[in-house]
């Protein structure tokens, strides 16, 4: 094996998908990650591992040797096993004479017991040359079980030579990221820029992430093989096999779920004690093609058709059936895109987003009746995509001003995606006032805080006042409390 010059952990450290006995860490090896091949030659290299009770590493749990192999790009995901439940661990590589940064990961609690508390960081679309990562700094000093990542990891654009609206002036991005990522080799060194963010680093060193996707890791509006330019099938799903390659390569996901060819099974459900379900959609592999072409158009037959789907049928039935099943107080479903209903206008002439569920009513409509079949009390959604903050109730019939709320929405802005933002946006304030049951929006950056114990759940909405310079301040712009129970989001003062 060959010597490694200078050091191969540019890109830090992960872990994720936290069991109670049981959590990934993931690395990768890559002394010049901007270049294909990250600076390594095309062979194999031994990665040490360890474990430990302490961040000073004095008492290890576990330790081993894995091999980053060339045919992954040298990225690593360790599955450790037996491990205590409910308590941090923390863990480093090292290659030949290196040692990487310590990252700290939790494990879940105990399946049968009910923890006092949990608390997740929602993150989702982070835009690298929109701006600075600075959430995720504040989210890396966060006390946290876990931070769920709803999608848009990274964009599938162009970013230029100063990153953007970044405008480094210290330092020149390569011109292998100033074009649309399309190849295997182009979404790689995608994940290598974006993962050099050191903000986004501290994040991953500091909690186990837990990650869905949206459309953007592979390609804008995608829908299951189809892209949004009309492309034969058979050539985008090469690009999407590419792109859910070095999607599994560079997260802390499980062995599971490695791609094969054009298809990742990347759906599934955690849990933490009785406390919370988290069930994690897939909510673009198997849905149907936006109807009437996608975009903001008038809702009709084609986008009501019942064949239509958001889920496909199989994780349509695994996702009901494990709510039939569900013994949590707190079911959280993660996925990427508005659940609720949104009207852009009061009056009769609106129009409805076809990429989001409401592009999908029937299939939406099967997941509520399940949800009250299953006499879910606590259910609360979780989305990203849109770029501003909203807390929404999600009522049984959107159209019926009586009909009961049965379970609250969490939408968490951007990390960076349209730059800096506003508190309030025009075309939001329309929406405010078109759909009553969308009690809050903020337009400005940041992340969400989700606090769940056995009386209620709390999400903060932070924000950041600038993303296109870094180290912004974080501020709180508002509070929602849900008593369990009580589906229905109640502001705090
Ligand atoms: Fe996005």
């Amino acid at each position: 094996m060959q010597a490694i010059g200078t050091d191969p952990f540019t890109l830090g450290v992960a872990s994720g998908d936290p069991l109670p006995d049981s959590v990934v860490l993931w690395t990768r090896l890559a002394p010049e990650p901007y270049r294909s091949g990250g600076g390594l030659p095309a062979e194999a290299f031994a990665v040490g591992w360890e474990l430990a009770e302490d961040d000073g590493f004095q008492t290890l749990v576990a330790q081993g040797e894995v091999t980053a192999s060339p045919e992954d790009n040298h990225t690593v995901h360790v599955e450790v096993a037996g491990l205590e439940a409910g308590r941090p661990y923390w863990y480093r590589f090292r290659a030949d004479t290196w040692t990487s940064p310590p990252g700290r990961t939790r494990t879940a609690p105990p399946r049968d017991s009910r923890p006092a508390r949990l608390r997740f960081g929602l993150a989702s679309c982070q835009a690298y040359y929109h701006g600075y990562f600075t959430a995720f700094r504040h989210l890396a000093d966060a006390d946290l079980d876990a931070v769920v990542h709803l999608g848009d990891y990274l964009y599938e654009y162009a970013v230029n030579s100063k990153a953007g609206d970044r405008n480094y002036t210290d330092r020149v991005l390569p011109s292998v990221f100033n074009r649309e990522a399309m190849t295997l080799d182009d979404y790689r060194l995608r994940y290598a820029l974006y993962k050099s963010d050191p903000d986004l680093r501290a994040a991953h060193a500091a909690h186990p992430f837990i990650v869905t996707w949206d459309d953007h890791e592979v390609e804008n509006n995608y829908a299951g093989p189809y892209d949004q330019t009309g492309s034969p099938p058979e050539q985008f799903l090469a690009r999407r096999a590419a792109a859910y390659r070095a999607f599994w390569e560079n997260m802390p996901l499980r062995e599971r779920h490695r791609p094969v060819g054009p298809d990742m099974d990347l759906y599934r459900r955690l849990h933490f004690g009785t406390l919370a379900q988290l069930d994690l959609l897939d909510a673009r592999q198997y849905r149907s093609d936006q109807a009437y072409g996608d975009g903001w158009k008038r809702p009709g037959p084609e986008s009501a058709d019942p064949a239509r789907t958001m889920t496909g049928e199989a994780q349509e039935r695994w996702l009901l059936d494990g709510w039939h099943a569900s013994d949590a107080l707190w079911n959280v479903l993660a996925q990427p895109v508005v659940f609720a209903r949104r009207r852009d206008r009061g009056d009769a002439a609106y129009l409805v987003n076809m990429d989001a569920w409401d592009g999908y009513p029937a299939s939406r409509e099967r997941l509520l009746a399940g949800a009250q079949e299953a006499a879910l009390d606590n259910l609360v959604v979780l989305g990203g995509d849109v770029h501003v903050h909203c807390a929404l109730d999600i009522k049984r019939d959107f159209d019926d001003a009586a009909s009961p709320v049965m379970a609250a929405e969490l939408i968490v802005t951007s990390v960076s995606s349209d730059r800096d933002g506003a508190d309030r946006l025009p075309l939001w304030d329309a929406m405010q006032a078109a759909n009553p049951h969308l009690r809050f929006y903020n337009g400005r950056r940041g992340y969400v805080i989700l606090d769940l114990d056995d009386q209620r759940a709390r999400a903060d909405f932070h924000t950041l006042p600038y993303v296109t310079a870094p180290g912004a301040p974080v501020t709180t712009a508002a509070s929602f409390t849900i008593e369990a129970g009580q589906p229905g989001l109640r502001p705090l003062p």
